[in-house]
């Protein structure tokens, strides 16, 4: 069975809580979430932050899809924003069939089962005076799930299928390592049974050598459970190691969305070249030319004109600085914003 046909599957032993509405499970369009920046003795907003501007794509049941770029491109924004862990400042976020930016805290709640996040640092994302029981057990308590003895069953499930013992939940965060700690984040997002997870760089904050473990144990979950996860990063390797389809952001904006596989061989944004060229090469003996990214991420709070790309571009031409380049498609399920074809 395919991830996708056991999402399917799985979706309809849930029939009593969201019937699945087509192979779509996630269809983001026009996403933008702009932070005011407030000055002046009246406090007005003397400018935006534009943190995501315009951004589109979707998710198919049971796929797992990356999102990368150098940090600040926006990344987390989308993810919180998806979730609504942040209010959007425009666009719609239809999960399963239904556009959830519209919906009032009440009928969120539904939702909020179905959609679960992985926090980037698992120091930061437990509260380090609450047990691990009372940490995966609140959102079972949020939902009025499996009460009583029963919670205290799921629980010790739950931390068995993130490879820690039933006997942890008695503890407190700080006894735990880095890699067990995040084990316990990722027992918390699944503890309601989610459909959809957003994993925001959760194995950023590990040491290298703890790293794959957790992300084996991601993709371990993603197949047995059918979960459908964005999966946030800025390490290309572990991205073209898990994800069926990767999308590339730049300040704000989606520059490339390509399957995995094509990405990594065959870019087509002179963005998404310049992070492979970036990215440690794991065989010494390949030799491939670097291309250096000068200076950085230029501010969000005033973006260059036409492709917000451009100032550092090796490609650029006057007329980039004219049009936002479209996403257009280059190749089968291969998409660049980029006006120019007669390079890469
Ligand atoms: N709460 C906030 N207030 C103001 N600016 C923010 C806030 N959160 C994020 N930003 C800005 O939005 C941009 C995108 O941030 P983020 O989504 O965290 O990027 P990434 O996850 O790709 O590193 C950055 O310039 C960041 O400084
Ligand atoms: S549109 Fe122009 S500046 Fe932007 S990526 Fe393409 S060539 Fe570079
Ligand atoms: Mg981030």
């Amino acid at each position: 069975m395919t991830a996708a046909e056991r999402a399917a599957t799985r979706q309809q032993t849930r029939i009593d809580r969201l019937p699945p509405m087509g192979d779509t499970l996630l269809d983001v369009k026009n996403l933008q979430k702009f932070f005011p920046i407030r000055g002046g003795l009246m406090s007005r907003v003397v400018a935006n932050v534009q943190a995501v501007q315009d951004v589109s794509f979707s998710l198919k049941r049971g796929e797992v899809v990356g999102l990368v770029g150098e940090s600040g491109s926006g990344k987390t924004t989308v993810g919180r924003s998806i979730l609504r862990l942040i209010e959007p400042t425009g666009g719609e976020v239809i999960f399963n069939g239904v556009d959830i930016t519209k919906l009032g805290k009440g009928q969120m709640r539904d939702y909020r089962r179905e959609m679960q996040i992985i926090f980037q640092d698992p120091f930061a994302s437990l509260n380090p005076r609450m047990t691990v029981s009372d940490i995966i057990g609140e959102a079972l308590q949020i939902h009025n799930l499996h009460a009583g003895k029963e919670r205290v069953e799921r629980i010790a499930e739950l931390l068995r299928k993130v490879g820690l013992v039933p006997d942890s939940m008695r503890r407190y965060p700080h006894e735990f390592s880095g890699g067990q700690r995040q084990r316990i984040g990722i027992a918390r997002a699944l503890a309601v049974d989610p459909s959809f997870i957003v994993a925001d760089e959760p194995v950023s904050a590990l040491d290298v050598s703890i790293q794959a473990q957790v992300v084996n144990l991601i993709q371990d979950l993603q197949e047995e459970l059918g979960l459908t996860v964005l999966f946030i990063a800025h390490d290309l390797a572990v991205v073209e190691y898990i994800c069926d389809r990767v999308i590339v952001m730049y300040l704000g904006r989606i520059m490339e969305v390509a399957p995995s596989k094509d990405l990594y061989t065959n870019p087509k944004h002179p963005y998404t070249e310049a992070l492979i060229s970036a990215a440690p090469i794991p065989d010494p003996t390949v030799k491939t030319k670097r291309i250096i990214l000068e200076g950085d991420i230029p501010s969000p709070i005033a973006p260059p004109s036409g492709c917000v790309f451009r100032t550092r571009c090796r490609y650029a031409i006057p007329e980039c600085a004219n049009v936002v380049p479209e996403l257009r498609m280059v190749g089968p399920d291969h998409f660049k914003a980029c006006i120019r074809d007669d390079i890469l």
